[in-house]
């Protein structure tokens, strides 16, 4: 192992220890902003409905910081694939159905595009719904400020490549920021974590695949994944992509 590597592994410890260390007094704090929300419920003062509508902020707070270490902790450990056969069309499906009425609330229509042997796969079936999930809420989100839209997740097994893709109509990503959407923490969201994309990442890459987006600023964003589509035959989906026609690609 070289030097810097190490080094890195060494930090990376390090940090985990520090956000393993955050957690507990996190928790004791919020134990006791709730302990001390329900002393305020007993109470009916204007002193104490200012306390409590102050111990809500508190609360708010330490939810965010706790999702931070959470969200870190999950990044900085890595995951040990759990392969299995998984019928992705239905994983889709059901993840459309979940997302339905939030969907509906949020004036955005979801389509689901699927070509080829989609029910036989094996893959995470947890972390790849993690990473839709994720590409999804991202989606959501994009289109909120234009009041809704559109969201196509294309899925398309082609030869030994996986393809999936997530696109909509949103507000797409401002040039200078295209450097580091995969970055950990890197956000323009007043609750974000920053954590979203750099997850997808680490979960494609873990199944020895790639991923990459085009986006307009203000018409819309693809993130297209690309996996092979036999995990035997993982790390060489470069030479994959080399030869064949990539089921991103449209004719
Ligand atoms: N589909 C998209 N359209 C436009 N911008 C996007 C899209 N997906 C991601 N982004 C941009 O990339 C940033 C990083 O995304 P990421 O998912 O990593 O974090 P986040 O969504 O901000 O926070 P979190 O995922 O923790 O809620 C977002 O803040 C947003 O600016
Ligand atoms: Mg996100």
């Amino acid at each position: 192992m070289s030097k810097a590597s190490s080094r890195l592994e060494f930090l990376g410890q390090l940090a985990g220890g520090l956000a393993h260390e955050i957690k507990n007094p996190l928790s004791t704090i919020k134990l006791t902003l709730q302990l001390l929300d329900e002393d305020m419920q007993k109470e009916d003062s204007p002193t104490a409905q200012r306390a409590r509508r102050k111990i809500e902020v508190l609360l708010r707070e330490v939810k965010h910081l706790d999702d931070i270490v959470q969200e870190f902790l999950h990044f900085a450990r890595g995951h040990d694939l759990k392969l299995a056969r998984t019928d992705l069309y239905r994983l889709i499906v059901e993840l459309f159905e979940f997302l339905g009425d939030e969907a509906r609330r949020r004036n955005i229509r979801i389509h689901f595009d699927a070509d080829g042997k989609l029910d036989d796969l094996v893959l995470d079936p947890t972390l790849i719904r993690q990473a839709l999930m994720n590409l999804l809420k991202n989606a959501f989100d994009a289109l909120d400020e234009k009041g809704g839209g559109e969201v196509v997740v294309r899925a398309r097994v082609k030869g030994d490549l996986l393809g999936l893709e997530v696109l909509d109509t949103g507000c797409g990503i401002a040039e200078s920021n295209m450097d580091r959407m995969f970055r950990p923490y890197f956000t323009t969201k007043k609750n974000g974590t920053g954590m979203g994309l750099a997850m997808v990442r680490r979960i494609v890459e873990e199944h020895g695949g790639q991923i990459t987006f085009e986006s307009e600023a203000g018409k819309g964003t693809r993130f297209i994944i690309l996996l092979p589509a036999d995990p035997e035959k993982r790390g060489s989906l470069k030479s994959m992509v080399a030869v064949d026609e990539a089921p991103g690609e449209q004719p």
